[in-house]
This record gives C-alpha cells, sequence and structure tokens, in this order.
C-alpha cells in the first residue's frame, strides 16, 4: 500500500540539509579514522554547540545558552501564553564514538524548525530545539547531566563528587567554562514547558532485523553504574610465590565474569565492564591494583537494584578470597521510566502516516528525554541504524532513515500543538 506523501511542514524535510548539517558537525572532533571525539566540556563539544547556536541564528530562533551549557533556540507560539514544546537532544559523544547518537536528534529538531517555518506554520505553543550537554555519562560516569542540571536535578555535592579519569570534578569543568553548579536551578527555557520529544538512533538492532524504520519508545531502561578500586599487592613475578599473592587482576577478572553471568540470568537486563585499568600494567609484576566501571540496565528496577546488589557481593567475596581490598563508588542510578501512554500514542498514530508498521518498543540506552519525563511529557521517535552498532565509529544510519524519522518529528510536533493547545496544555 503505497503511503500517501506527506502533507504540510513534513514535506518540507530536507534530506539534503540533514546529511549537509550532519557532516558539518560530524567534523568536529574527528579522528582520521572517523570515530567522533566531543566528550563534553571539551572544546570539540564546545564547538559543537557554536555550530547547532549558529543554525539556530540563521533560523532567526531566539538563543540561549542555559547555566549548565546547554543551547536552546526559541521560536515563539502564536499563543503568547509562554506554553512551549522542547525537541532536541545532544552533541557530545563517547570518546571514539560516531556523529550519529545525539546528533540525528539535535540535526533533526533544527530541520524541522526550518521545516515549519518553510511552511509557515507557526505553532500555537513556543518551539523550543534544545542541544543538550553532557548526556553521556563516559566522562564524568553519571549521565544527562546536562538535562539533570536544567530540570535543577543536579546539587552541589554531585559537582564536588562526580570526576573524570584524570580527577577533575564536574565542578571545576563548570568553572572552567564559567559557570557553577550553584548558579544551576531550573532552567527558564524548562519554565512552561508542555512536552519534550527526542529523535534518536535505536542504537540496538531490533528495528534493523525486523525491516521496520521507526519506533516509537514507551519505556526508557534504568541504568545503575560503579566504579571499583581493588587493591592487592604488586610484586615480582618470579621471585613471589603463589600462595601469598595479592594478584589484584585475579580478582577483578572473577568479578568481570560475574558482572557477565548475572546479566545473563534475565531477559533485558545488560551488564557491562566497559573501563578496565591494570596497575602497573607490566610484564613481570603482579597486579597490584585494578580499576573497573559496571553499569547494569534494565527497564525493571527491581531487577537493576538486586542484579547491582549482587555485583558488589561477589566483588566482596572474589576479593576477600584474594586478600584484595575493594572500594566500591556508587556513581549513578538513573530508575528506568514509563514514557505517557497518551503521548506514545499519538506519535504512534503520526508515525502511521509515514510507515505501515511503527514499532512500539524499549529503549536499552538511557537519554535525555528519561530524564525530562520527570518533569514534563516526553516521547522518543527512533531509527533504526546499521547493526545496531553505536557508541563506535562503525556507527551510521541513512539520510534517508533520518529525514523520515524527521518528518514523522515534524509532524509529531504538530499534532501536539494542535491536541495540547485545545486542551490547555493538558491531553
Ligand atoms: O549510554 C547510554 O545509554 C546513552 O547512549 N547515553
Ligand atoms: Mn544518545
Ligand atoms: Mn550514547
Amino acid at each position: 500500500m503505497t503511503r500517501p506523501a506527506p502533507d504540510g511542514a513534513a514535506s518540507r524535510v530536507s534530506a539534503g540539509r540533514l546529511a549537509g548539517d550532519l557532516d558539518a558537525l560530524g567534523r568536529i572532533g574527528r579522528d582520521d579514522d572517523g570515530a567522533v571525539n566531543r566528550v563534553c566540556f571539551t572544546p570539540a563539544e564546545e564547538e559543537a554547540h557554536g555550530l547547532v547556536a549558529g543554525w539556530m541564528e540563521d533560523l532567526g530562533l531566539d538563543v540561549s545558552r542555559d547555566g549548565f551549557g546547554n543551547t536552546v533556540g526559541t521560536r515563539p507560539g502564536r499563543g503568547g501564553s509562554g506554553r512551549a514544546i522542547a525537541i532536541g537532544s545532544h552533541v557530545d559523544s563517547v570518546p571514539r564514538g560516531g556523529n550519529y547518537d545525539g546528533a540525528v536528534g539535535v540535526v533533526g529538531a533544527i530541520e524541522a524548525a526550518r521545516a515549519l517555518a518553510e511552511e509557515g506554520r507557526v505553532l500555537v505553543h513556543d518551539l523550543r530545539v534544545v542541544c543538550f550537554s553532557a548526556e553521556e555519562g563516559a566522562r564524568f560516569g553519571a549521565p544527562c547531566l546536562g538535562s539533570k542540571a536544567a530540570l535543577g536535578l543536579l546539587g552541589p555535592d554531585d559537582a564536588q563528587r562526580l570526576e573524570d579519569g584524570r580527577g577533575v570534578t564536574l565542578a571545576e569543568a563548570l568553572e572552567a567554562r564559567g559557570s557553577s553548579v550553584e548558579a544551576l536551578g531550573v532552567a527558564d527555557w524548562v519554565e512552561g514547558l508542555d512536552a519534550f520529544v527526542e529523535l534518536h538512533i535505536e542504537q540496538g538492532r531490533v528495528l534493523e532485523d525486523a525491516r521496520q524504520p521507526i519506533g516509537v519508545v514507551d519505556w526508557i531502561a534504568g541504568n545503575r553504574r560503579l566504579r571499583m578500586t581493588l587493591r592487592g599487592q604488586t610484586d615480582h613475578s618470579g621471585a613471589t610465590p603463589m600462595p601469598i599473592r595479592r594478584d589484584a587482576l585475579v580478582a577483578a577478572a572473577a568479578v568481570v565474569g560475574d558482572v557477565d553471568r548475572l546479566a545473563r540470568r534475565t531477559r533485558g537486563l545488560v551488564g557491562t565492564v566497559g573501563e578496565f585499568t591494570v596497575h602497573p600494567n607490566a610484564l613481570t609484576a603482579v597486579p597490584g591494583k585494578v580499576e573497573l566501571s559496571v553499569d547494569v540496565r534494565s527497564a525493571d528496577v527491581v531487577v537493576q537494584e538486586e542484579t547491582i546488589e549482587a555485583v558488589m557481593e561477589a566483588a566482596a567475596r572474589h576479593c576477600a578470597a584474594r586478600g584484595v581490598d575493594l572500594e566500591v563508588d556508587d556513581v549513578s542510578s538513573v530508575a528506568p521510566v514509563m514514557l505517557p501512554s497518551w503521548l506514545r500514542r499519538s506519535l504512534t498514530d503520526v508515525a502511521r502516516r509515514f510507515t505501515p508498521r511503527p514499532r512500539v518498543m524499549t529503549s536499552g540506552a538511557g537519554h535525555d528525554a528519561a530524564i525530562m519525563a520527570r518533569r514534563v511529557p516526553a516521547g522518543m521517535v527512533f531509527i533504526p541504524c546499521r547493526g545496531g552498532v553505536s557508541h563506535s565509529p562503525e556507527e551510521w544510519a541513512s539520510t534517508d532513515q533520518i529525514a523520515l524519522g524527521t518528518q514523522v518529528l515534524t509532524a509529531g510536533v504538530v499534532e501536539l500543538d494542535g491536541m495540547l493547545a485545545g486542551a490547555g496544555g493538558r491531553p
């Protein structure tokens, strides 16, 4: 069955412009082999915010930067009520990541605003295009720092406690950027928000395997992150008999095995040791210290918490058996969130104008939408990414896939605007 051509603003979405913007963004922080390094609070992330702010200005949006460093462009609505709908995502990346995670949602939101302007469509609501900072937890361990800060969920103690691998705290990174966590409260642009919608690559293979071009998210999995330091005794590898060794690496290897074993116990649960540093990491030395990270995720908070407890117990047991001391830093905990079903149904109905079988699905990855959902109704539209690969230079989605997702986002915003304006902001 051929689908009717998209009407209105969605028909103005330009795949060419999307490709051009993504390419321009992708040149920022790119390694020779195409990997993207736009880690939060680095010059590359700053440059990306500058590029996006320029696009917003070219669009005639009122551009502002909130106390944490999120960039927001606003087009006033015709309602004049100050109520707003926000769309957007993040431009920061993991180290040596891809150029689609977050970036697709930012260039898609910019293009949606362009398409609405070209159509001459002024919403009742103010339209806010949001470019979040520091969504990835790769540097400070805790994810979605920009959206948490915007909602006033980040306190001075978080900023002092969270630090990167070089011991730089979030507070110091904020100060270096001319801000401070004390300056943060609920950001002005959050006031009056009636909804937030984020376009994002799936970062898994469900859509690609099912040959479905659009997903609409019902649940966003939570995540619990630990950093562990295991301290034994660095010794000579030749002169130290096995019975007296306090080998931190042997204990750490058992922890890695248990994270994997425990995560395989329950469907939908995942567990990963992504960081693993051995000291002194010398051929002829018994490792005296190992630092490792643990990332456990589930859409079921009970399963998530039970698993992290089981991991900590197993780690304590392995360390005790080897005479190794264990220090656990409970870095962050984000609960799973169910996105409001009325908004999910609206986005799914809109998506059906563009594809016969939009898929309602859970997101295994975390997103700013999960944080925004704590204060405003939030929705997510997914597009497939090749092989489900993400957080890697091989991350990729086609321009047509991105354009289709942007059409759904654009039409979804128009639908939301009408629905919420008619209902005084609440469906
Ligand atoms: O790690 C995540 O869940 C997301 O990509 N920030
Ligand atoms: Mn992301
Ligand atoms: Mn990511």
